[in-house]
């Protein structure tokens, strides 16, 4: 396996020094067939994925299509296997697009991310009703239970790892959400981790071979958060629950402070200690090129492109870092070009934002070069 990545990697750095070396211009588009292969480039150290939707895999001849299978070989769903989607009535399972999504990523032997199966947002409100009341604590666990064996089963031995629980803590700690407010201290033992628990255990019931995760935000630039996570986990762990690695979504800002990230990375780690097999993922990466106290709706992008190369090489130096010590092997963006993703017009209506390393017509940014060769660099 190794002995192949490392051709695969003097294979990318022969054919972009070659290019250098006859003086031929670069490749200008994702899916020119010149350019280098992103997850090529980093198959040494970590996977590299995208977020995709369904609309991505319908015209199987586009360039959009062959640059995704180009540049990642991982993927995941922005939205189609949420709950409120794939579920979206108490007797009602929607499994197309994620049947094609896996249908897609076993036709072109990609790994496959499943987001998500328990999370307070975008789950229907029928979990947690039952006849115009609040569902009992034991109803809401059936049918927390119901949902994730029904899905996780259905994808056995296809979706290799799933984001099991997303976003339970918040910036003070347990988010309190209809999960925890119903299902509370289930068990009596005192903690109110009882959903999460139950959702992770009875994941690996349905697939003892896939890998879960739990995910959250800002784990890389609250240290409060990163320990609260470390510590819930750390007791979860103890008690024999198989939570396998912890998902750093990572929304970043052009002005993130990566070394600080290295450093809450690097709690949640010690993890290890306690299950060597244990991982981090990165799974939801974009960087923001506002600041975070900027309102604006437009930057001139040029401007600041200097600036957002060089948070994306130092992040992706930190990235090959940890992968270089075991703490690391996969990094998903949350999109992969300009024109689609949730920043435009997030947190600020009307924004444009330009968070990825190809615009939205999938021309290659200086970024993508920076990026793309540094593997080369560093071996
Ligand atoms: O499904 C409805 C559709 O029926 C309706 O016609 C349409 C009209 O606007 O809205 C559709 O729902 C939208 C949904 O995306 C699917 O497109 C929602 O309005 C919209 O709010 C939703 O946004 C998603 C958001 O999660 C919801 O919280 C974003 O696309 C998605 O990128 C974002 O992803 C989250 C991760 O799951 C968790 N981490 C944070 C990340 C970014 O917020």
């Amino acid at each position: 396996m190794k002995v192949k990545n490392s051709l695969r990697l003097l294979a990318a750095v022969t054919s972009l020094a070659m290019l250098v070396s006859c003086g031929e211009s670069r490749p200008e588009y994702a899916y020119d067939a010149e350019t280098p292969s992103l997850y090529e480039a980093y198959s040494d150290y970590f996977h590299i994925g995208a977020a995709i939707n369904s609309w991505d895999l319908t015209d199987q001849t586009s360039d959009r299509f062959n640059l995704l299978v180009k540049h990642y070989d991982t993927f995941v769903m922005e939205n189609e296997t949420k709950p409120d989607q794939i579920h979206p009535t108490e007797d009602t399972y929607n499994f197309g697009p994620t049947d094609a999504f896996v249908e897609f990523g076993e036709a072109n032997g990609k790994i496959l991310r499943g987001h998500t199966l328990v999370w307070h947002s975008q789950c229907p409100q029928w979990f947690f009703e039952d006849n115009g009341q609040e569902a009992s604590a034991d109803l809401l666990v059936q049918r927390m239970k119901d949902h994730i064996t029904t899905i996780v089963s259905r994808y056995k031995g296809r979706i290799d790892t799933w984001d099991v629980c997303n976003e339970v803590l918040d910036g003070g700690g347990m988010r309190f959400s209809d999960w925890i407010k119903i299902v509370g201290d289930y068990d009596g033992d005192g903690d109110k981790y009882d959903f999460i628990e139950i959702a992770f255990e009875t994941a690996r019931e349905a697939d003892p071979d896939a890998r879960l995760i739990i995910n959250d935000y800002s784990l890389e630039s609250d240290s409060n958060k990163a320990i609260k996570m470390y510590s819930m986990v750390k007791s979860m762990l103890e008690e024999g629950v198989p939570v396998d690695g912890v998902g750093l979504q990572m929304h970043v800002g052009i002005d993130m402070d990566v070394e600080a990230a290295r450093e809450n990375i690097k709690i949640l780690a010690r993890l290890k200690e306690i299950n060597p097999d244990f991982v981090i993922e990165v799974t939801e990466l974009d960087m923001s090129c506002y600041s975070w106290n900027d309102s604006s709706t437009e930057i001139n992008f040029s401007k600041i492109e200097d600036d957002f190369n060089a948070k994306y090489v130092e992040l992706f130096e930190m990235f090959i870092d940890l992968a270089e010590e075991g703490l690391l092997d996969s990094v998903v963006f949350w999109g992969f070009n300009d024109g689609d993703t949730w920043l435009n017009g997030y947190p600020v209506e009307g924004r444009t934002n330009y968070p990825f390393l190809m615009d939205a017509e999938y021309r290659l940014k200086s970024a993508f070069w920076e990026v793309v060769e540094l593997p080369g660099k560093k071996s």
